[in-house]
């Protein structure tokens, strides 16, 4: 892959296709894998770079992973509590999942020292958010400015149960507890502001952990648990869906068919947001694979209009607020984002890059603190824009390219690779 990357905007979108695996739910299928008992197959997997960090992370503590085929893999665990002590640093690359539910993992199994590093992005995310929690229950984490920052370094020890009362919303946070309760005995719990994503407590239980949920914001799981390998297969990433969707929507005279997406209810919020604007999507041949719904969905373009998201819905549509800002610059009226100040901790600050890049193509937006405004529709310009090493920025610039008058380049496209790696390929065989 060059460089950078020459687009021109698309006469229409049109065709059939598959995104890649879930990234989430690939994480969480390598990580049971690796702690459970036996063999776990995981189909469906997303070969990008994020799972890669993961199950290199994995494999230096003991497990054994085998590749079937790019997307297919086979993990021999070592059981709960048996992981041994890598030789080397633990590099989770750009992936803050990989970094954080891996701290709740190595935290609880006593004895065992690690130590954990990432990517320029990931040692200037916030880990506080993971260290503060697993401390009150006994951890012992060192890292940059009182165990805030990567690297980071972790002594495993035998922790005490927890109720942990979250002030975020964030999956991360709420798994890497979870994680660190399936070796503790007794009830660790952890409540949120509003529902995360919830693939941790869906596949913990099929590996056979004793979780609780309920219509409440709790979550909680008995420790010591154990848990025995299973297959899995991973539904196709709505978050990579979210970018055909859009993109389909806005370029005139499109029609795309998205096989095997997941639409696990605490993902959907964005096929909510996008029907509210005016989205013309069809949920097709809905269908439960491995414990998480998956359907097929056809999207045609559409005349978007305006509309206001914050609230409970944002960690329902956390990754797609980039593409939705893209989305925004097509429809007619006001778009307001709000409560969306988890944006500027992501692999980069969202809301300040994205505001930065769309402006370059022509767009006016306005940036608060916690979201952004923008009143459409607006004519763009191709420019010259950086996605700043930010998977999502990129592919939500290729969307935005493609209503752009002239030609847009893009640099280092290939960051994309994170959680798409086809993504380049896919857009090209789209174009008609
Ligand atoms: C993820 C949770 C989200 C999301 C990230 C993946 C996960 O982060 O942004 O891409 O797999 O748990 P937070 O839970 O920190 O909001």
């Amino acid at each position: 892959m060059n460089d950078s990357l020459t687009l021109r905007p698309a006469s229409r979108l049109q065709g059939t296709l598959r995104v890649p695996g879930d990234k989430s739910i690939s994480h969480r299928a390598l990580m049971l894998g690796a702690l459970a008992e036996g063999e776990t197959i995981i189909q469906g997997l997303l070969p990008g770079e994020d799972p890669i960090s993961t199950a290199r992370c994995l494999s230096a503590l003991g497990a054994e992973i085998t590749q079937i085929n790019s997307t297919e893999v086979r993990v021999r665990g070592t059981g709960l509590g048996q992981l041994k002590e890598a030789s080397d640093i633990l590099d989770a690359g750009n992936s803050g999942t990989t970094l954080r539910l891996m701290m709740g993992i190595l935290a609880s199994q006593p004895g065992l020292f690690s130590t954990l590093t990432g990517d320029h992005s990931l040692r200037s995310r916030p880990m506080g958010r993971v260290s503060n929690p697993l401390s009150q229950m006994g951890a012992q984490i060192w890292g940059r400015q009182g165990g805030k920052y990567a690297p980071l370094a972790i002594l495993g020890q035998s922790l005490k149960p927890f109720h942990y009362h979250s002030p975020i919303a964030s999956a991360q946070v709420k798994s890497a507890v979870l994680l660190a309760g399936l070796l503790t005995p007794g009830q660790t719990l952890v409540t949120e502001p509003a529902r995360s994503r919830d693939h941790s407590e869906r596949m913990l239980r099929a590996f056979g952990a004793k979780v609780y949920t309920d219509k409440s914001l709790t979550v909680a799981v008995e420790g010591p648990a154990q848990l025995v390998g299973q297959t899995v297969i991973v539904p196709g990433d709505i978050s990579s869906a979210a970018f055909w969707l859009v993109a389909a929507s806005i370029v005139p005279g499109s029609e795309l068919l998205l096989e095997n997406v997941g639409i696990n209810p605490t993902r959907t919020g964005i096929l909510e947001v996008l029907q509210a604007m005016g989205a013309d999507i069809q949920q097709l041949n809905p269908r439960e694979q491995a414990g998480e719904p998956v359907a097929d969905l056809r999207v045609r373009s559409a005349q978007l209009r305006g509309t206001t998201l914050g609230g409970s819905l944002i960690p329902r549509l956390v990754d797609e607020i980039p593409v939705l800002a893209v989305a925004a610059l097509a429809a007619e009226g006001k778009t307001i984002i709000r409560d969306a100040g988890e944006l500027r901790v992501k692999e980069s600050d969202r809301l300040a890059v994205m505001a930065q890049e769309l402006r370059k193509l022509g767009a006016q937006i306005q940036e608060h603190p916690d979201g952004l405004e923008i009143h459409g529709p607006q004519q763009l310009t191709g420019a010259s824009v950086s996605p700043h090493a930010d998977h999502r920025v990129a592919m939500s610039l290729a969307v935005a390219s493609l209503l752009a008058r002239g030609e847009t380049t893009l640099e280092n496209p290939e960051c994309a690779r994170v959680s798409y790696p086809d993504f380049w390929t896919t857009l090209n065989q789209l174009f008609l």
